[in-house]
């Protein structure tokens, strides 16, 4: 599929048709990709749980303040944000040539070390970077996705097992659409949004 093609495609399903599964070749395939996202320094700040299990997915719905695709969906992947992702640099930079380490491991820890609120913002940036590329591979593989941030953090840390360096960002839930997809929801017009050169310069009308 055209890119253009995923990105008109993609809206946010909200009904899914329970019976159909999507196996864990399919996952894994899908993971694949996703984790080629971006990250600062590529730290790559985020872990998914991808859950297929009935009974935790009932549990999840009652978390989400009953919204039916939790469960009703194939998988639920919650995206986390890993805090401490700047520990793993040694590891990520461990085939980087020496002066390069040397230059970017203490530049890491530094960055992040001290820093609880970058380290909080820069796994919510990353994770949802990677929730984004998980919403186009879904349209590219025909299924439906909705990001989902209607639940208690608290009840889905409990529920998934989290530890404490795992923030939950996102859900994605992913399946196969059984009902017609909706109208276009509203957009902001492009001019609106997008100020050429600063904020007070002139909206973009392509004119
Ligand atoms: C961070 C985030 C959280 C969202 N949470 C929910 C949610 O809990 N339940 C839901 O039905 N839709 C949720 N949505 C979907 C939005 O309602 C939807 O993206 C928006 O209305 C635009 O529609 P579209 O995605 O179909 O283009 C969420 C979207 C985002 C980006």
């Amino acid at each position: 599929m055209e890119f253009s093609e995923v990105v008109q495609r993609r809206f946010s399903v909200k009904s899914y048709d329970p019976d159909k599964t999507i196996s864990d070749a399919e996952l894994k395939e899908f993971f694949d990709e996703v984790v080629l996202s971006p990250s600062s320094f590529n730290l790559q700040h985020w872990t998914f749980i991808a859950v297929r299990e009935s009974d935790i997915k009932r549990q999840l719905k009652e978390a989400a303040w009953g919204q039916a695709q939790m469960e009703d969906c194939s998988v639920a992947v919650l995206v986390c944000g890993k805090l401490d992702a700047y520990q793993d640099a040694p590891e990520i930079y461990k085939e980087a040539p020496g002066a390069i380490q040397e230059k970017v491991l203490p530049l890491i820890q530094n960055f992040y070390g001290d820093n609880h609120q970058l380290q909080r913002d820069e796994a919510i940036r990353s994770a949802s970077l990677a929730a984004m590329t998980m919403m186009y591979g879904a349209v590219d593989r025909g299924w439906g996705a909705c990001p989902m941030i209607g639940f208690d953090p608290e009840a889905v840390t409990k529920i998934l097992k989290l530890t404490p360096n795992l923030i939950p960002v996102m859900f994605i839930v992913l399946g196969h659409q059984k009902n017609a997809p909706r109208p276009r929801s509203y957009r902001h017009p492009v001019q609106d949004v997008v100020r050429l050169n600063t904020l007070d310069g002139p909206g973009l009308n392509g004119a």
